[in-house]
C-alpha cells in the first residue's frame, strides 16, 4: 500500500517564515533546490525513516487576508530572500495552500497583533473551549479531505505579550475548567497547542509565545499520548551565543558583559517594536548565558525595527571578558542573516522529527529537539553541542530499538 500523506499545518500561514516553508517544500519536492540548511538531510540523520517531502501537504490558520503567492512575491521583491522565478515555479503548490487557509483565533494576543487582523478574518467569540472546537473542526476537515495519516501543527504566528504566571492554571483539571470560560487567561498560542494535543497532532511552537510551555498542558499531552515541543526557534544570534558561550566557559575565561544589538525590518519586527511583545523575545534571547556560564554576567539585548532592512537581520554582539592575570579582552561579531531563510529549514526539520517521534509512540515534551530552540522545553541545558548530542543519542536509540 502506498504511504499516506501527512499534513503540516502552519499557524501564521502567510507570514515570512511560513511562506518560506511553503516555497522551500515545493522546491524540494520538485527537485529545484539542494537541501542546504536542513539538519534532517545531513549524514548524521539522513538514514532515519523520515516521511519524504512528497508526502507533506500544507494548510494553515491566518488572521490577515492575503495569499501565499502575494507573500512570496513580496519576500522575493522586498528582501530578495529567493528569486521571483522560483516563486512562479512553486505557484501551483502555493495556491493549494491558500485553498486550505482558515481564519485563526486571537484570544489574549494584545493590541499590536489585533491591529494586523483583516476585518472578520479571525474567530473571536465564545469560550476558549468553543474556539478550540473550531480549530479542531478545521483539522478534522483537512484530515478527511486530504486523507491524511497525521497532522503536525507548527506555531509560526506573531509573538504574543508575556502572560502573568500566577494567572495560569496549575493542573489539568483547572486547565480544562478554565477553558469553559470567556475569562480564560491562556493566549491564542496555548489554545492552538491544547487543540492539537487533544486531537493527537504533534504541536511545535517555533515562537517565543507561551504555547504548550505550561506544566498543566504537558500533563494533558502525557494523558492523551500526544507530543509537543518549543519554544522560539534558535536560528541566528542566539544560536551563536549557545555555541560561543560554552567555549568561554571551557577555557575558564570570565565573561564580564555580553551585549547584543539586533536590527531588522520585517512584519515580525513591527510586532516586536511594541515593548510589550518585545519583552517576550528579549527574555528568550537573554536567559541562556547565565545557565551556560554558571554565573550571570551583565547582559543587554536590544531589538529595533528598521524598516529598510526587510527580512535581513543584523546582530552586533560585544563580549567583554577577562583572562589570566585578570587582563580584559574583547570579542565582537556581526551576524547578517535572512530571518526566514534561517528559520524555514528548521521548521521542516522539526515537522519531520516530530512526526517520526509521534509515529514511534512518543508523548509529552520532545526534549531531544532542544538544539532547535532558544527556550527549550524539558531540556536542562542551553549548550548547543550538548543539545546536539542529545539529538544524536535519540537517533541512535531509534536505530537500535526501531
Ligand atoms: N528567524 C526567524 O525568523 C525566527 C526565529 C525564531 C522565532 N521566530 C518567530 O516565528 C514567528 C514567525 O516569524 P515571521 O518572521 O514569519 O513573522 P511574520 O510577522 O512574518 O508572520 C506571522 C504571521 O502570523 C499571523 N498571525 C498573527 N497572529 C495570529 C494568530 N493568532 N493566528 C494565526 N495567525 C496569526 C500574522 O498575520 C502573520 O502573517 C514569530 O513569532 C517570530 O518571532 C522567527
Amino acid at each position: 500500500m502506498a504511504s499516506r500523506k501527512i499534513g503540516l499545518w502552519l499557524v501564521g500561514a502567510h507570514g515570512g517564515v511560513a511562506t518560506t516553508v511553503a516555497v522551500g517544500l515545493s522546491a524540494l519536492r520538485q527537485g529545484l533546490i539542494k537541501p542546504t540548511g536542513l539538519v534532517s538531510e545531513t549524514p548524521a540523520f539522513a538514514d532515519l525513516p523520515f516521511a519524504g517531502w512528497e508526502r507533506w501537504v500544507l494548510g494553515g490558520h491566518e488572521i490577515r487576508q492575503t495569499t501565499a503567492v502575494a507573500s512570496a512575491h513580496d519576500l522575493a521583491r522586498t528582501s530578495r530572500a529567493f528569486s521571483e522565478q522560483l516563486v512562479d515555479k512553486c505557484r501551483p503548490d502555493l495556491e493549494q495552500l491558500d485553498s486550505r487557509v482558515r481564519p485563526g483565533v486571537v484570544r489574549n494576543v494584545g493590541n499590536t497583533i489585533r491591529k494586523l487582523m483583516s476585518p472578520g478574518f479571525a474567530r473571536e467569540a465564545g469560550s476558549a473551549r468553543e474556539l478550540i472546537t473550531l480549530l479542531q473542526a478545521d483539522w478534522d476537515e483537512f484530515v478527511a479531505q486530504q486523507e491524511l495519516e497525521q497532522v503536525v501543527v507548527v506555531n509560526l504566528a506573531s509573538t504574543e505579550p508575556p502572560v502573568a504566571k500566577e494567572s495560569l492554571p496549575r493542573d489539568v483539571e483547572s486547565l480544562l475548567s478554565s477553558l469553559e470560560t470567556t475569562e480564560c487567561p491562556l493566549p491564542a498560542s496555548s489554545l492552538y497547542a491544547i487543540a492539537a494535543i487533544e486531537r493527537g497532532h504533534p504541536f511545535v511552537n517555533f515562537t517565543p509565545s507561551l504555547g504548550s510551555d505550561l506544566p498543566a498542558i504537558d500533563e494533558l499531552a502525557r494523558q492523551r499520548g500526544s507530543a509537543h515541543v518549543g519554544r522560539d526557534g534558535k536560528t541566528g544570534e542566539t544560536f551563536l551565543k549557545s555555541v560561543l558561550a560554552p567555549a568561554f566557559a571551557a577555557r575558564n575565561l570570565e565573561v564580564m558583559s555580553w551585549v547584543g544589538h539586533n536590527i531588522f525590518g520585517n512584519l515580525d519586527g513591527v510586532v516586536l517594536n511594541d515593548p510589550v511583545n518585545k519583552a517576550t523575545k528579549v527574555a528568550s534571547k537573554d536567559k541562556l548565558l547565565g545557565e551556560i556560564l554558571g554565573y550571570a554576567p551583565q547582559t543587554l539585548v536590544s531589538i529595533e525595527y528598521i524598516q529598510s532592512l526587510g527580512d535581513w537581520k543584523t546582530a552586533w554582539d560585544h563580549i567583554h571578558f577577562r583572562g589570566f592575570l585578570e587582563t580584559p579582552m574583547m570579542m565582537q561579531f556581526t551576524w547578517q542573516g535572512c530571518d526566514s531563510i534561517l528559520a524555514a529549514p528548521l521548521v521542516l526539520d522539526l515537522a519531520r522529527f516530530a512526526e517520526l517521534a509521534a509515529r514511534r509512540g512518543a508523548s509529552g515534551t520532545l526534549d531531544f529537539l532542544a538544539s532547535f530552540f532558544k527556550s527549550p522545553q524539558g531540556s536542562p541545558t542551553h549548550h548547543f553541542f550538548e543539545q546536539f548530542a542529545q539529538l544524536q543519542r535519540w537517533a541512535a536509540e531509534l536505530r537500535t530499538n526501531g
